[in-house]
């Protein structure tokens, strides 16, 4: 029989032995790997049995990293140039060139990168020109920022990767950007700061996993921010445009809870830009 903290620590470890995830901070592996265990009764009770040669062991090993890859790993695009490596080359004001190539390595913001200059303005004609911006399950965006041309900003961003938040946390200090970018799972944070803006950008499959929105839905209720930005990718899997871009549900949530809401779309992406009142 094992003790089931030291088994899950080392299933923690074995996981995160694929080299994608290895920069994913342990309480985070942890408890996804909780989850899986309370939903798969068979596996959990078998957890006292285990050892690391078992089939068992190898399918949760493989569960719990097909998991991850679907919230953290599919994103990542490796580059010629580490993200590190081009931060260092930053000066303020930041050179674009070098904004674009940052940007160009997380999928998310390769793809919305040509539509920034048009996105920005579109959504600060409708919420005005915010102070604090939230951005949770961050990537890359809030390199970002240059294309906001906002004077005076304090930026919040929550991001489950190590080398991602680091490289935000030091671009604020190149730029002199009042802010921070932290690194851990937000949906677990207790108290999110009040914002003007959160964004919540291509967040709500991975946050409600098929099963509902109810997990979106707690979020946006629980925020403490006059707009919530919502977003969806408008391409299909084959780079077509998509025929109905529209969330319906997305729609039908903000009038039960009787938020307003506007829609800005860019060729790549629409964006619901939720007033909570
Ligand atoms: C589809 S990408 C979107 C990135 C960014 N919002 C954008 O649109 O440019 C999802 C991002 O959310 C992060 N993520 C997923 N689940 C998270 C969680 N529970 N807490 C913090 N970040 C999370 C992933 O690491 C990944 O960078």
């Amino acid at each position: 029989m094992n003790n089931p903290d030291s088994l899950l620590n080392q299933l923690v470890s074995d996981i995160k032995k694929k080299k994608e995830l290895t920069t994913l901070k342990d309480a985070f592996v942890l408890e996804r790997l909780r989850l899986l265990l309370t939903k798969n009764f068979k596996l959990n009770k078998k957890l006292g049995q285990l050892n690391p040669k078992s089939a068992d062991y190898k399918k949760t090993v493989k569960l719990i990293r097909d998991d991850l890859r679907k919230s953290y790993g599919l994103f990542r695009i490796a580059a010629v140039d580490s993200l590190m490596s081009l931060v260092d080359k930053l000066s303020n004001p930041p050179q674009q060139e070098i904004i674009e190539k940052i940007l160009k390595q997380h999928s998310s913001t390769k793809e919305r990168q040509p539509y920034y200059s048009l996105l920005y303005p579109q959504l600060f004609a409708i919420t005005g020109n915010p102070g604090t911006i939230l951005d949770l399950g961050c990537g890359l965006n809030p390199f970002s920022i240059p294309f906001m041309k906002l004077k005076q900003l304090i930026y919040y961003a929550y991001d489950l990767s190590r080398p991602e938040i680091k490289a935000i946390n030091q671009f604020f200090q190149i730029i002199n950007l009042r802010g921070k970018a932290q690194l851990g799972d937000f949906t677990t944070v207790r108290s999110l700061p009040s914002v003007d803006i959160a964004f919540l950008f291509k967040m709500t499959d991975l946050l409600d996993q098929g099963r509902g929105h109810k997990k979106t839905e707690e979020i946006l209720k629980r925020l403490t921010a006059k707009y919530v930005v919502i977003s969806f990718a408008t391409l299909t899997m084959s780079s077509q445009p998509m025929n109905a871009p529209r969330r319906r549900w997305v729609e039908w949530l903000c009038n039960r809870l009787n938020y307003s809401f506007s829609v800005i779309e860019i060729p790549t992406e629409i964006f619901y830009v939720i007033q909570k009142n």
